[in-house]
């Protein structure tokens, strides 16, 4: 039945693009409508199909119809995990790596993470919210739309807001939106360095309701590691996270297989993140737990690591897989998800439209969103509009400019030049 509808009901109808919705009820895994229309009624998607099963002509229905002849439209993507507020960057230890120090070495030695604390906790806030801004505009341009930003770099309870407050304002400034998750227990900071226990009690009884209690933060993680956090540690930040009202993320199985998927799948976390040395009980964990995997090639790259992450295992226990940037100073210096999607293909063996759909529907998962990642009546309209011929270009291609046009919650955002007008301070 055809639904009778006022003209000009919608404020914008995209034309001339295929789409590939990520919608699982339109085909297997890219969701394929060829020559379809959008329609976007007040930031949401409002009609998603064929442009001929359209109900009417597009230029009745919608005010603006824009006309994208031979473009692919995807959801926008999203970078689901990132660490990209910080002070500095890590050359010295990028080249060490390169002459064979390991990063847990560094770590060890106290380099690492804290040599980043040392530096945040130094900044201005200008200057933390000027630097978040330049890696959001560089992801910006790869078509990403949402962004999970972390904690982790400062360790003390204001410093740790300061961070999420700082990401949130480059957000505004990049028109990106992001999402603040508090990674409280990243590094025991130099001046816990003999009270473990006390760091956790302050991380759990002031850091995560000071988070709630500004807003700041929707999710929680931490980093279990043989040089980093216990699982009894993790454990309590879990306890108390869910009693906030957080969701769980986990940094696991990363360096040492230390039973971080097998933890997170237990609590039923949102996600497991890393995973390298994620075993079989691990996969069946994640499975049962729903929590989805976020494989982070960039890390596994730059830490020059030779074992990638059970994708086959993943895939047949049915764990959805998502793939994030990791983007941080340390072990990621990433600043393009397409890149990292495209090394998920050659160093994991994720197929194109596994790697995509991880970069859409599934880190939306990952984030606890049901408000995007797939193109569907309903959904926040984040877009990206590709100069590509097949979807699958944009994890082939490594570098180049496809990006046509990226919307944001049904606006038209400009294009994100390297420098934004921030850099005309004086
Ligand atoms: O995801 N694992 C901990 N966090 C980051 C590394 C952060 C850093 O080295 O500064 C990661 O790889
Ligand atoms: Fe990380």
């Amino acid at each position: 039945m055809l639904i009778a509808m006022r003209d000009r009901t919608w404020d914008v109808v995209w034309v001339g693009a295929d789409l590939a919705t990520f919608d699982p009820e339109r085909g297997e895994v890219w969701g394929t409508v060829p020559d379809g229309a959008l329609a976007v009624a007040d930031g949401r998607i409002a009609w998603v199909g064929r442009r001929t099963d359209l109900p009417g002509s597009a230029d009745r229905l919608a005010r603006e119809v824009r006309d994208v002849g031979g473009a692919w439209i995807t959801p926008g993507l999203i970078d689901c995990h990132t660490h990209l507020v910080h002070a500095g960057e890590r050359v010295e230890e990028f080249t060490q790596r390169i002459e064979g120090r390991s990063y847990d070495e560094i770590a060890r030695a106290g380099g690492g993470i804290l040599r980043t604390v040392e530096a945040t906790r130094a900044a201005t806030m200008d200057a933390l919210t000027w630097g978040a801004e330049q890696h959001l505009r560089a992801l910006a341009r790869d078509g990403v739309t949402t962004v999970e930003v972390k904690s982790g770099y400062d360790l003390t309870v204001e410093g740790e807001l300061r961070m999420l407050a700082a990401a949130r304002d480059a957000g505004d400034r990049a028109d990106v939106e992001v999402r603040g998750t508090l990674l409280a227990l990243h590094a025991l900071p130099p001046e816990f360095a003999h009270r473990r226990e006390d760091f956790v009690r302050l991380v759990v009884d002031e850091m995560l309701p000071a988070a709630r209690a500004r807003g700041l933060a929707h999710q929680v993680d931490a980093f279990l590691e043989d040089f980093a956090f216990t699982a009894e540690e993790c454990e309590a930040l879990f306890a108390a996270g869910r009693a906030h009202g957080f969701g769980l993320r986990l940094h696991a199985d990363q360096r040492s297989a230390s039973g971080g998927a097998a933890l997170a799948g237990r609590w039923g976390a949102a996600s497991a993140d890393h995973l390298e040395r994620c075993d079989a009980a691990g996969i069946e964990a994640l499975a049962e737990g729903g929590s989805v995997a976020v494989l982070l090639p960039g890390a596994y790259l730059v830490l020059r690591d030779d074992r990638p992450p059970p994708v086959k295992g993943f895939r047949r226990a049915g764990v959805p897989m998502a793939v994030a940037t990791d983007l941080n100073p340390g072990s990621s210096p990433v600043r393009s998800l397409r890149t990292a999607g495209s090394l998920a293909c050659s160093l994991f063996g994720m197929t194109p439209a596994e790697a995509l759909a991880g970069m859409t529907r599934e880190a939306a998962r990952a984030l606890g969103l049901g408000d995007r990642g797939v193109l569907e009546v309903g959904r926040r309209a984040d877009l990206a509009v590709w100069e590509v011929d097949r979807p699958e270009e944009l994890v082939y291609w490594i570098g180049g400019d496809p990006l046509r046009h990226r919307v944001v919650g049904g606006e038209l955002k400009p294009p994100n030049r390297p420098w934004g007008l921030s850099d005309l301070r004086s």
